[in-house]
This record gives C-alpha cells, sequence and structure tokens, in this order.
C-alpha cells in the first residue's frame, strides 16, 4: 500500500508531461543499447540516434510506452486485469524482434527518468516500489514470448 502511493504521487507530476519523459526514459536506452533503434523500421529513414529520436513514429511509441505505465498505474490494485492485454503487447514485441532480456535495459531507463524528473524525491523506497510494478508488467509481457 506504501508502494501505491508513492508510484501514484509521483505518477501524479510525471504523467502530466508523458511526453517528455518517455523521450528522457528512451533517449536514454538507446544510449545504452543503440541496437535497439534498429527494431524499428523508421530507423532507416535517420542516419544517427539524435535524428530517428526526432521522428515522429518515435514519439508516437513514446506516447504509446507512457499510455501503458500510465495505465499499470491507474489498475495498481488490479493489475491481474492487463494481463491479457499485457501478453499480447508481449506477442508483438517478439514480433518485432524484441528480445526479452532488453526489458532489464527498459527497466533501467525508466529509473534513470524518475531520477532526473523526481530529483530528491527519487529515493530507494520510490526506486523499489517502481521496480516491483515495472517487473509484473514485464513478466506479464514475457508469457506472450512463444516457448
Ligand atoms: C509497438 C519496439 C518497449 C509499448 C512497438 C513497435 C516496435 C516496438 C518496433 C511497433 C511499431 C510501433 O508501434 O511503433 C519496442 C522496443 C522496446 C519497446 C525496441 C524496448 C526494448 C516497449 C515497452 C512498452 C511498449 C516497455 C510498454 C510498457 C508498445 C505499444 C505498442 C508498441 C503499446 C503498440 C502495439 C500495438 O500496435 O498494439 N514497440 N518497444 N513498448 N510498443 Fe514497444
Amino acid at each position: 500500500e506504501k508502494d501505491k502511493g508513492l508510484i501514484r504521487d509521483s505518477w501524479e507530476s510525471l504523467g502530466k508531461n508523458k511526453v517528455p519523459h518517455g523521450i528522457v526514459m528512451f533517449t536514454r536506452l538507446f544510449e545504452l543499447d543503440p541496437a535497439l533503434l534498429t527494431l524499428f523500421s523508421y530507423s532507416t529513414n535517420c542516419g544517427v540516434a539524435p535524428e530517428c529520436l526526432s521522428s515522429p513514429e518515435f514519439l508516437e511509441h513514446v506516447t504509446k510506452v507512457m499510455l501503458v505505465i500510465d495505465a499499470a498505474v491507474s489498475h495498481l490494485d488490479d493489475l491481474h486485469t492487463l494481463e491479457d492485454f499485457l501478453m499480447n503487447l508481449g506477442r508483438k514485441h517478439q514480433a518485432v524482434g524484441v528480445k526479452t532480456q532488453s526489458f532489464a535495459v527498459v527497466g533501467e531507463s525508466l529509473l534513470y527518468m524518475l531520477q532526473s524528473s523526481l530529483g530528491p524525491a527519487y529515493t530507494t523506497a520510490l526506486r523499489q516500489a517502481w521496480l516491483n510494478m515495472y517487473s509484473i508488467v514485464v513478466s506479464a509481457m514475457t508469457r506472450g514470448w512463444a516457448k
């Protein structure tokens, strides 16, 4: 319950500016693992990461990711209702060539975004609360990978 409060309170401010925060997160992700950029078809239309990061398709995906996080935060009390949706979402990511191992670096990028936006409000307890929620989302998505 304390975890939920930490997540809800922090998301209340971050969620008002989803796209800019999502851009911080994905800029970090492609910095940590530039190869992930090549999984997006639009990456063939731009040379280097900074160019790709301003393409409309990139912003669309960022928006989609932030909406999934928003849905998870709204469903903290009944995350299991998102199970089928997340499993399907995982299946779509398998189809575009994402590996489940990449979710670890996505998680790192999420924490990076939280830390840089929340500053001193980014505490060990808050970090752990987000990690717990993220790991539930990721394990549901991972169930979408065909065995
Ligand atoms: C769709 C890549 C992580 C949410 C896609 C697509 C690609 C992609 C290539 C299809 C094209 C598009 O719709 O833009 C990746 C990569 C990721 C990643 C490389 C990191 C390794 C995530 C995460 C979430 C997410 C963490 C949310 C928690 C979505 C959604 C769609 C999507 C909602 C649309 C699915 C649909 O069409 O129904 N992703 N993605 N993605 N992604 Fe990701």
